[in-house]
C-alpha cells in the first residue's frame, strides 16, 4: 500500500516520476504527489484523488533532475491534499514519501509540538519530515539527519528523502515496506516495486529491512542502521516493460483474465518443470532433500484473500494427489493463535506480491520457531521470496489489476506441480503420474475455450447485474472457487456476495434464498457431482435463480439452472483452473455494467503491507 518512487540523474525527473506513479497506482490511489528540487528550493505538488488529478495541476515546464513521488492508500489522516505525500519538514529543506505506519508517531508528534513545531497534516509521515528537518537545522548532513530520525521512529517504512540544499541526492530507508533501487547509466531510480523502474533499467538492488541507501546519479551506498556498509548484489530482472501495458484491453483485469492460458503454461513450463517421461515435476527451488519427501508428515499453507483461496485448493491437492494431511490457514489468524510449529510440518506461504504484511509476519513467526517455509510467490525478489527457505515462483508476470486473477491460476498450477512431485516421490504410480502430466499439458487450450465464451458470460452478467446480493456454492475443489468468485464480485462490483460450501448452505444460509437471489453453483464431474446437483434442486425448490458453471452435460442441470456456463471437461483436481474463469468474467462484466472502476476498486490497494 502506497507506492513510492524517486529519481536522480540528468533527465527531467517529472515525467519519469509520473510514469512510475502510473505503474504504482495499483498500490493506492487516494491521492498522489511529487516533489523535486528547483533552483535550491523544494517544489511539491500534490492532490487528492487519482493520479489524473495531480497531472491536471502540474505546473507547465516543471523540470528538475532530482525528485520523489508518492501514490497514497490512507492509513493515518483522511484523504485530502494536506495529507498527501510528499510531507515537508518545517523550513522547507526536506521532503519525504513514506509507505508504512509509524507506531510511535503520536508521542513524537506531541514532543515536537511542545518544541513549537507546527504540523500541517494528520499523517504519521509528517513526524518523519519534521524530525529530519530538526536534525538538518541542527547542522547534521542529510545522511546523519536521516539516520538520527530513523533511530527515533518505530514502525514500518519504505522512505525516500529529498533535500533542498542537496540537489542530486536522495536517501532511501527500508523497514518492513519494500524498496528497490534501479541502477542506470548516470541515473538512479528507487521505488516500492520494480514495475515503476523496469522501463528504464533491468538492473536492480533489493534493500533489506534495516538498510538505508544514499543515492546520487552515478553511485549508491547501502548501510545498515549502525552505519556499517552493506555490500549488495545488483540483480538483473527479466520483465519487459510491455508486460505492464494494457495491450489494447480496456482494463488490466480483463487483460490479465485473458492472459491466463499463457501464464498457466509458464507456471508449468518455465524451466522444464514437467518431466513427462517420469510423470513428475521438477521444482529445484524447493531445496528439498530426497528424504524430506518421506519425513514430512503434514503441510500447512498460509495466505490472505485470493491467495488464501489458492492455498485451500493447494491443501486439497496435497491431500488428494499426494495423500499428505494438509490445511490452509488465513495467515493473520494463524499468527493470532501463536502458531504451534512442528518439525515434520512443511509450511507454504502463498502471495502474489510477496509483500502482504499478514502473510509475511506469519512466515517470519513460523521461521523464528524453526519451521521451514516455502514461498509460492509471483513477484521475483519480493520480501517473502527472499525470506523463504525455498519455493516456487509462479511466473504469472506482473499483475497490475487490484483484483487478482492470473496470479491465482498460476498459484493453483504451482500446487498441482508440488502435489505431483510429492505424490510421485511417495506412492503415485508412473502411469498415474504420466496421465496427470498429460492432462496438465491440455489446460492452456481448455482455458482458451472457456475464454471464448466471454460474450455469453457478459450476457448473463447484464441479466443479473441489478441483483442486490449473490450466493456462490461449490464442493471439494469447487468450494474455494465459490469463495473466489464471491470475493471478485465484492471487491470490484461492490455487490454483497458470499461464497460457501454447497454442503454447508443448508445449515442456515439457505434461509436467504428467494426468487431474487442469484446462486452461482459450480458442479464438475467427479466425486461431488451428485450431491452438488442435489443442492441445486434444494436451491431451486426455494425459488433461487441458479447459474450453473459445469463441465457435464446433464439434463438435470439444464432443467434446474436458469443459465448454464459450460466449461470443458478435465479431471476434478484440475477443474478449478477452468471453473474460476467464468466467475472472474462474471464479476468483471457486472462491475462494468455497474460502471465501477474495475482496476481501482474503492478502499482497496493491491498490496496490503499493513497488518
Ligand atoms: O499479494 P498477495 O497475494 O499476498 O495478496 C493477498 C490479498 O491481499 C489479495 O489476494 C487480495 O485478496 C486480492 N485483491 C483479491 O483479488
Amino acid at each position: 500500500m502506497c507506492g513510492i518512487v524517486g529519481y536522480v540523474g540528468s533527465r527531467n525527473a517529472v515525467p519519469i516520476l509520473m510514469e512510475g506513479l502510473k505503474r504504482l497506482e495499483y498500490r493506492g490511489y487516494d491521492s498522489a504527489g511529487i516533489g523535486c528540487v528547483v533552483r535550491g528550493k523544494l517544489k511539491v505538488v500534490k492532490k487528492e484523488g487519482h493520479l489524473a488529478n495531480l497531472e491536471a495541476i502540474l505546473p507547465e515546464g516543471l523540470s528538475s533532475t532530482t525528485g520523489i513521488g508518492h501514490t497514497r492508500w490512507a492509513t493515518h489522516g483522511g484523504v485530502n491534499d494536506a495529507n498527501a505525500h510528499p510531507q515537508i519538514g518545517a523550513g522547507g529543506k526536506v521532503a519525504v514519501v513514506h509507505n508504512g505506519i509509524i507506531d510511535n508517531y503520536d508521542a513524537l508528534k506531541k514532543r515536537l509540538i511542545a518544541e513549537d513545531v507546527a504540523f500541517t497534516s494528520d499523517t504519521d509521515t509528517e513526524v518523519i519530515a519534521q524530525l529530519a528537518a530538526k536534525f538538518l537545522d541542527a547542522g547534521d548532513d542529510p545522511e546523519t539527519a536521516v539516520r538520527q530520525t530513523l533511530e527515533l521512529i518505530h514502525g514500518t517504512y519504505g522512505l525516500v528523502f529529498l533535500f533542498a540544499d542537496h540537489p542530486g541526492l536522495i536517501i532511501g530507508a527500508r523497514n518492513g515496506s519494500p524498496l528497490v533501487l534501479g541502477v542506470g547509466e548516470g541515473e538512479m531510480f528507487i521505488a516500492s516495486d520494480a514495475n515503476a523502474i523496469v522501463r528504464h533499467t533491468p538492473k536492480v538492488v533489493y534493500l533489506d529491512d534495516g538498510e538505508t541507501v544514499v543515492v546520487t546519479a552515478d553511485d549508491f551506498s547501502t548501510k545498515d542502521l549502525r552505519a556499517a556498509v552493506v555490500d549488495k548484489r545488483v540483480e538483473t530482472i527479466e520483465w519487459v516493460a510491455a508486460d505492464t501495458d494494457k495491450n489494447g484491453y480496456q482494463d488490466y483485469m480483463l487483460k490479465e483474465i485473458f492472459e491466463q492460458p499463457e501464464s498457466v503454461a509458464r507456471a508449468f513450463g518455465e524451466g522444464g518443470r514437467l518431466v513427462p517421461e517420469f510423470g513428475t515435476a521438477k521444482l529445484g527451488g524447493l531445496n528439498l532433500e530426497r528424504r524430506d519427501f518421506f519425513d514430512i508428515r503434514r503441510v500447512q499453507i498460509i495466505a490472505m484473500g485470493t491467495a488464501y483461496h489458492a492455498a485451500m485448493i493447494g491443501a486439497h491437492l496435497m491431500e488428494t494427489i499426494a495423500r499428505i494431511p494438509a490445511r490452509a490457514e488465513i495467515a493473520s489468524e494463524l499468527r493470532c493463535r501463536n502458531p504451534i510449529v512442528e518439525k515434520e510440518t512443511l509450511y507454504f506461504a502463498v502471495s502474489q506480491s510477496g509483500e502482504t504484511a499478514d502473510t509475511l509476519m506469519t512466515l517470519r513467526e513460523i521461521r523464528s520457531k524453526g519451521g521451514r517455509v516455502m514461498g509460492v510467490i509471483n513477484v521475483v525478489g519480493s520480501t517473502m521470496a527472499r525470506e523463504s527457505d525455498g519455493g516456487v515462483y509462479v511466473h504469472a508476470g506482473p499483475e497490475m489489476a487490484v483484483a487478482s486473477t492470473k496470479a491465482f491460476t498460476s498459484q493453483v498450477m504451482s500446487f498441482v506441480l508440488i502435489a505431483l512431485l510429492f505424490a510421485r516421490m511417495r506412492d503415485l504410480s508412473l502411469s498415474d503420474g504420466k496421465s496427470l502430466v498429460a492432462d496438465i499439458g491440455l489446460l492452456p487450450d481448455l482455458m482458451r475455450r472457456v475464454l471464448a465464451q466471454a460474450e455469453e458470460v457478459r450476457r448473463i452478467a447484464r441479466k443479473y447485474s441489478s441483483a442486490a446480493s449473490f450466493l456462490y456454492l461449490g464442493r471439494g475443489p469447487s468450494y474455494p472457487i465459490a469463495m473466489e468468485g464471491a470475493l471478485k464480485l465484492k471487491e470490484i462490483a461492490y455487490v454483497f456476495s458470499e461464497g460457501m460450501s454447497a454442503g454447508d448452505v443448508k445449515h442456515g444460509p439457505i434461509a436467504l434464498v428467494n426468487e431474487e437471489m442469484p446462486v452461482v453453483m459450480v458442479a464438475v464431474k467427479g466425486d461431488n457431482l451428485e450431491k452438488t446437483i442435489g443442492g441445486m434442486e434444494e436451491i431451486r425448490a426455494r425459488k433461487g435463480r441458479v447459474i450453473a458453471v459445469t463441465n457435464v452435460d446433464d439434463p438435470r442441470i439444464t432443467r434446474i439452472a436458469e443459465d448454464v456456463i459450460q466449461v470443458p471437461e478435465t479431471r476434478e483436481a484440475l477443474s478449478p483452473l477452468l471453473t474460476v474463469i467464468p466467475l472472474q468474467l462474471l464479476a468483471y462484466y457486472i462491475a462494468v455494467e455497474l460502471k465501477r472502476n474495475v482496476d481501482r476498486p474503492r478502499n482497496l490497494a493491491k498490496s496490503v503491507t499493513v497488518e
